[in-house]
């Protein structure tokens, strides 16, 4: 019997590691035989950890589950499916997964990530076998005509970039995966890498063969020492079945993959920062033009995206471009991986297609909030989002429609507050975090990020003699920030400051002492 128990690092947070261990010693002292696998997590975060059996009629899951819940599992016979509280039933009709669209995160919680043989049976490496047969133009081609764009948060089209590379003649070519996942809120890429490894490697060998690059690195943030874990184990897996090396598949076409942990800083997931900090320089922002696409790593045309758009590329590679760019709406083809927090019942990862509300996701699949109250505002794509207030959660997730609402999609982060958030500390918080993680290259970011906390603090003070030319100076000094500045950092922290005043424009005056 096959009981599945996750080894994701959410899972492990809620304990998974001490209810794999309790169900092993159980099924011992019963006689039992019992085989565990440590799968990636479905996603569905408030019921981790969440423990699933095989059974005929397919696999029953049990959630949330303590060590101290699996004596009374096992008499409740769960390894046969039997009745128990923490019984979900059948995991694939649970309406939270149901109601998904799963293309990137298809094998998310079923397979076993450490295993290429699971993979293999369940249609891994069909992309790349694909691809083999195919010539480099074509399979830039197919990546364009899917509409993929580029996940990390630009929406860059990933078709494009590549041609870019493929076009830039060059003796050497490199794909780089930014997996320097720092946005707040986010965790796709996370789960991806432990959950479903190979399917990265898999997306960044078929980038290779398509610009001509035979060298990959994976630029992997340093807090996810599991994601390391599972990405060396599933690198070493695919050389020694000859998936990776200097002869793949036996094309004769060479593709070699390594991991190169981060340097811990927000900037270094900015792609000209990540190039310094991979060539071992401190991770400060280069100057655009020339593209990484034509001069990247060390001064060689590279490919550089996040991990759910090279994630997404062995299922365009199999299924075909039309399949999807079926999904989706406008401009904004296919689907998102889109990771609900902050103040909501339930949390996780929730794969639709373009075109989903933010009401649908937060009602729908959060539960509305955990506190209860009434959502006020929520952040879209990072601590650089605006706040969307709640008379917007009817704008579908879209890049067009957010940009029209001046909002941002990102990474797709979506992180709730109730209301009793207050705004104007909101704001500072973004500001602050500008001045923290700031590279320090140009003059807007450096100075003008502490001189907008030193103005929204004495905002904040409620010097009402002050106040509007203070709120002047302010935003003057965001304008100044969003031109002026030379990378994302700069340029769009003002947003969700800018968001804050314009959509909650009392919280800025409510500790002004003549308004109190
Ligand atoms: P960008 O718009 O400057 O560039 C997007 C990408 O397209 C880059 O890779 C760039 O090199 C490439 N590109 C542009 N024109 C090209 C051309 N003609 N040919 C080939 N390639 C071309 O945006 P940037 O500064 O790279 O990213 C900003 C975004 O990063 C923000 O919108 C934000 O959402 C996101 N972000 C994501 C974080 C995360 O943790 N995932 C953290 C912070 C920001
Ligand atoms: Fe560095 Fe900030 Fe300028 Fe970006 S905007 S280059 S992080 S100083």
């Amino acid at each position: 019997i096959t009981v599945y128990v996750p080894r994701d690092a959410s899972a492990l947070s809620l304990g998974a590691d001490a209810v794999a261990k309790a169900i092993g010693a159980e099924a011992a002292s019963r006689n039992l035989d019992v085989r565990i696998v440590r799968n990636g997590s479905r996603g569905l975060y408030w019921l981790e950890p969440m423990v699933e059996v095989e059974t005929s009629a397919g696999r029953v899951a049990y959630g949330p589950v303590q060590p101290t819940d699996v004596m009374g599992l096992f008499d409740a016979h769960f390894l046969h499916g039997g009745e128990d509280v923490l019984k979900l039933g059948l995991t694939e009709d649970i309406s939270w997964l149901k109601s998904q669209q799963r293309l990137t995160f298809a094998r998310m919680g079923i397979i076993d990530p450490r295993s290429l043989d699971d993979y293999l049976a369940h249609d891994g490496y069909r992309g790349l076998a694909a691809a083999l047969k195919m010539e480099p133009a074509a399979i830039v081609q197919a990546v364009t005509d899917s509409g993929l764009r580029g996940r990390g948060g630009a929406a860059f089209p990933a078709g494009i970039k590549w041609k870019t590379c493929l076009d830039a003649a060059a003796d050497q070519k490199y794909i780089v995966c930014n997996a320097d996942e720092g946005d707040s809120g986010t965790f796709s890429d996370r789960m991806i890498m432990e959950g479903d490894p190979f399917v990265l490697i898999e997306g960044m060998s078929i980038a290779g063969l398509a610009v001509g690059a035979t060298h990959g690195y994976i630029y992997l943030r340093i807090e996810y020492p599991h994601a390391q874990r599972a990405l060396e184990a599933a690198i070493e897996a695919a050389k020694a079945r000859g998936y990776l090396g200097d002869n793949i598949c036996g094309s004769g076409k060479a593709f070699h993959l390594e991991v190169r942990m981060a340097a811990g800083a927000y900037i270094c997931g900015e792609e000209t920062s990540l190039l310094e900090s991979l060539e071992g320089k401190r991770g400060q922002v280069r100057f655009k033009p020339p593209l990484p696409a034509i001069q990247g790593l060390f001064g060689k045309p590279t490919v550089i995206n996040n991990v759910i758009t090279l994630a997404t590329v062995p299922i365009i590679l199999d299924r075909g471009a039309a399949f999807y760019r079926d999904y989706g709406m406008g401009r904004s083809r296919g689907t998102l991986p889109l990771q609900l927090a902050g103040n909501v019942k339930r949390t996780g990862l929730v794969e639709r297609a373009f075109g989903v509300t933010l009401r649908e996701l937060i009602e729908e699949y959060g539960g509305g909030t955990a506190s209860g109250r009434p959502v006020r505002a929520v952040q879209v794509g990072g601590p650089l989002g605006a706040y969307i207030p709640a008379s917007q959660l009817d704008t579908p997730i879209d890049y067009e429609a957010f940009a029209a609402i001046g909002g941002m999609v990102g990474h797709g982060g979506v992180v709730v507050f109730d209301d009793t958030v207050d705004m104007a500390a909101q704001a500072r918080f973004a500001m602050e975090f500008c001045a923290i993680e700031s590279c320090g290259k140009c003059t807007p970011c450096r100075i003008g990020s502490t001189r907008g906390v030193e103005v929204i603090d004495r905002i904040i003070a409620g010097d009402m003699a002050e106040r509007a030319r203070n709120e002047v100076l302010l935003r003057d000094l965001c304008q100044t920030m969003v031109a002026g500045s030379l990378c994302a950092l700069g340029g769009m922290a003002p947003f969700p400051v800018l968001s804050a005043l314009d959509h909650f424009h009392e919280d800025f005056d409510r500790s002004a002492p003549s308004l109190l």
